[in-house]
């Protein structure tokens, strides 16, 4: 049977190849942290970091994850600098896009340490929220991307 390796740890998996990753995520690892929105790839809110890098879990399936490290938010300890940003400038309204914003800022963030809003606003634009919190998305991303220097 293949396994899976999850935020560092081997989770067999008895499912087809063609599996969206999320629904393994989800059903199979029973990680639930990472949200289900639109299933096409479009809204963010089940990205999750494939390789250290963000991806759509909906849209990548099984066999094309099997030997690659998954982080999903539940991976990310308290103490990283988007996770205490996020807390600490109070952005969550229902919370249900914040798993999926949360994975993509920390993948942003490796790669650009002292981003301008633009740049934010353009690597944040495919997660969307439907609670609005674009501001204090953008504002914690900059703090968090700060924090790291
Ligand atoms: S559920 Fe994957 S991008 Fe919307
Ligand atoms: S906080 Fe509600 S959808 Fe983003």
């Amino acid at each position: 049977m293949p396994a899976l390796n999850i935020n560092g740890k081997e989770h067999p998996v008895d499912a087809e190849q063609s599996m969206p990753l999320l629904w393994v995520i989800r059903d199979i690892a029973g990680l639930t942290g990472t949200k289900y929105g639109c299933g096409i790839g479009e809204c963010g809110a089940c990205t999750v970091h494939i390789g250290g890098k963000a991806a759509r879990a909906c849209k990548v399936i099984l066999g094309d994850a099997v030997g690659h490290d998954v982080t999903t938010i539940e991976g990310l300890p308290d103490t990283h600098p988007v996770i205490r940003a996020f807390a600490q400038l109070k952005v969550p309204a229902c919370g249900f896009c914040m798993p999926g914003q949360i994975m993509q800022a920390a993948s942003f963030i490796k790669l650009r340490s002292d981003p301008e809003d633009d740049e934010i606003v353009q690597a944040m634009s495919g997660n969307i929220c439907r609670c609005g919190a674009y501001e204090r998305i953008v504002a914690a991303v900059k703090q968090a991307a700060g924090a790291q220097r």
